[in-house]
């Protein structure tokens, strides 16, 4: 591990990281919100976190980090255009369902560009945050997604000269409903038509996009969507054209060609005299969350760079050759924009092994002393476990398979003590850990050894819930990033698993980033109660932040912004988190009530002595105050002011 006297990270942080991570002198996990020597100590984010008499779980947000990328985004669309002579403009629009947390929208919009940005909202609660935002002058809000009579006319109502709205028309059915509020209020919003494509895009969304997605203009369904607005006096309306073919879309060429088809259809429906203005290539824009810049599940084999520079010169030669005016373009880019800005810092718990890797007797609980004439079977492991070798290790430990197997038979029927069954099981381990790393040896881990492998894989307990802070790992074994926050210039030494608080057995991150690969153990030090071990979940800002669920009634955990400032960072508590109150109500209890109830329960308890009184008062005290606890493990925070 060690070259040049430096760690080697196995934590692939250069490569995910974009720039935004990097591992400072100290070993410690570092945020640079503006992808350059400006970095923010995740330590000292804790040290500060735990003046403020915060512990971990918390989620940190870094606003600067959206702003950048937000600036990136447009940057590249800027020298694309520039290189494409590509006269129209450029507009990203944030849709909220991507991350509608306040903090996060009120970071993009105050770094969106005056009549280049916009919010994109699919529901009516969206609708009711968007329009009510500070947007810089000249923003758009557009509203996709299914749509009822209620926001239609909220639609047409807000849509102004000053505020633009414009409705795009999912489904036919859309059409009566805009025309309806059309002729009550005398005005409409301005439309958008989202066409379904052939191209599909690529990786886990690929389904929202294609001939069977559920949303979405077929040709048809476009030519007579156009000829009912014509009917119904509404062409004039008709400004743009949008499709979105789904998120995270892995390979550029899909995008590329998802570009073409729908410029083709943009310059067909202006031949036909629809003065379409604009292009609107929606989401997919993806995140390179393992490192490894392929066209798998959790990469992407592109650059914002080649994203715009694909759009642009895509929709230019399709509109040259079709001779119809550019549109301008706009891009619904959530996913690239914020997922960077998040992590969760979390603290282990405890570590627990199905088979404890560095047991020794005198660590473990006493064993029996060696015996003068212990059992054969007993005698037969401890030899096996001193003779094994790198050229018998593969036949030494199926034998000692097998006797383990007459071990436990002897133990079941009565014929060994508790002591010579531990002997046995200290001196299997030892065969266990002696043939696995003899087969790592010879450089080939069969099958048989791998599975070996993962039952050695050590457990940490981790203070959070899979459910609630990452739904994606377990919902559809999206990987994120897990990084030590400190001792990175330490080399470690366990290979484990990350197990959350929840009762459940999917509670688990065991998929963990590699450049080549999928690693199924993250390589992790170890840790003592005395010395706090702190972990960071990164890559959270896209859609993990309003997914998450209650399971076991975890709650959001407490939240941090942190920005970078020159003389240090600044911090601030965002929210301290869910109470058990909180996560109380949410079940549909009241815990005001269920304070009666147990009072009234104990107030009824006779007493059994002299105390009973002082007792169901104290219980009452003690009850009350437990409803404001976290739902997550709370602990001393003494040890996260000198966290090293
Ligand atoms: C219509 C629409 N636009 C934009 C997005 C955002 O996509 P992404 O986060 O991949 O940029 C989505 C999400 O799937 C969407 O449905």
């Amino acid at each position: 591990m060690a070259r040049n006297g430096k760690v080697q990270s196995p934590y692939g942080v250069e490569e995910w990281g974009n720039g935004y991570f990097a591992i400072n002198p100290e070993g410690h996990l570092a945020v640079c919100p503006f992808r350059d020597h400006r970095s923010i100590d995740l330590v000292h984010v804790v040290h500060a976190a735990a003046r403020e008499k915060l512990s971990a779980p918390y989620l940190v947000r870094f606003p600067q980090v959206l702003q950048t990328q937000l600036k990136d985004l447009y940057d590249c669309f800027d020298r694309a255009r520039t290189e494409f002579e590509y006269g129209p403009g450029y507009r990203s629009i944030y849709p909220l369902k991507v991350n509608p947390l306040r903090p996060v929208v009120a970071a993009l919009t105050a770094a969106g560009r005056p009549g280049a940005f916009g919010l994109e909202v699919g529901s009516k609660a969206e609708l009711a945050i968007a329009l009510a935002q500070p947007l810089p002058p000249g923003s758009w809000i557009c509203i996709n997604g299914f749509k009822d009579l209620a926001l239609i006319e909220m639609a047409t109502l807000a849509a102004s000269k000053e505020r633009k709205v414009i409705f795009v028309v999912e489904r036919l059915r859309e059409i009566p409903l805009v025309v309806q509020a059309f002729r009550r209020h005398g005005r409409a919003p301005q439309l958008g038509l989202r066409c379904r494509l052939h191209q599909r895009g690529s990786g886990r969304w690929e389904a929202s996009g294609g001939e069977t997605s559920k949303f979405g203009l077929g040709s048809s369904e476009l030519l007579f969507a156009t000829d009912s607005l014509r009917e119904e006096g509404l062409l004039g309306h008709l400004e743009v054209l949008h499709f979105h073919i789904g998120s995270q879309i892995t390979s550029v060429r899909r995008i590329k060609d998802a570009v073409k088809e729908a410029a083709r259809i943009y310059a067909k429906l202006r031949a036909r005299g629809i003065a379409l203005t604009t292009l609107n290539v929606g989401g997919g824009l993806g995140i390179d969350y393992d490192g490894s810049r392929t066209p798998s599940d959790s990469s992407v084999n592109y650059t914002i760079e080649e994203f715009a520079n694909n759009v642009v010169y895509t929709v230019k030669d399709v509109c040259d050759e079709e001779e119809v005016p550019l549109p301008e373009l706009v891009s619904e880019s959530g996913r690239a924009l914020t997922a960077y800005h998040s992590l969760l810092i979390t603290n282990c718990e405890s570590r627990e092994s199905d088979v404890p890797v560095d047991y020794a007797p005198e660590e473990g609980p006493p064993v029996a002393e060696a015996e003068e004439d212990p059992p054969p079977q007993l005698q037969e492991m401890e030899e096996i476990a001193r003779e094994i070798t790198v050229k018998n290790f593969r036949e030494y430990y199926h034998d000692a398979v097998m006797t383990r197997a007459d071990v436990l038979n002897l133990f079941g029927l009565g014929y060994l003590s508790l002591e010579q069954k531990a002997r046995a099981e200290q001196d299997f381990y030892s065969v266990c850990r002696k043939a696995l790393r003899h087969a790592r040896q010879t450089g080939f881990v069969s099958d048989e050894f791998r599975a070996l492998e993962k039952s050695f894989r050590a457990k940490y307990v981790t203070n959070f819930s899979v459910f609630h802070s990452v739904p994606d790992a377990w919902a559809i074994e999206q990987l994120f990033p897990v990084v030590p926050i400190h001792r990175l210039n330490e080399t470690p030494s366990v290979q484990g698993v990350i197990v959350d608080l929840t009762c459940d057995s999917d509670g688990v991150i065991d998929k963990f980033v590699d450049v080549r690969d999928v690693k199924e153990v993250l390589e992790l030090h170890a840790s003592t109660p005395a010395r706090p071990y702190l972990l960071a979940i990164c890559l959270l800002g896209a859609y993990q932040d309003v997914m998450g669920d209650h399971h076991n009634l975890f709650g959001r955990p407490a939240e941090l912004a942190v920005r970078y400032e020159p003389r240090g960072a600044q911090i601030e508590v965002l929210s301290r988190g869910e109470s058990l109150e909180e996560m109380g109500r949410l079940a549909g209890y009241d815990p005001a009530r269920l304070r009666g109830a147990l009072n009234e329960a104990t107030a009824a308890e006779p007493p059994t002595d002299g105390a009973g009184e002082a007792r169901s008062s104290g219980l009452r005290d003690a009850y009350r105050r437990f409803w404001r606890c976290s739902s997550y493990l709370e602990g001393d925070i003494e040890p996260y002011r000198n966290l090293d």
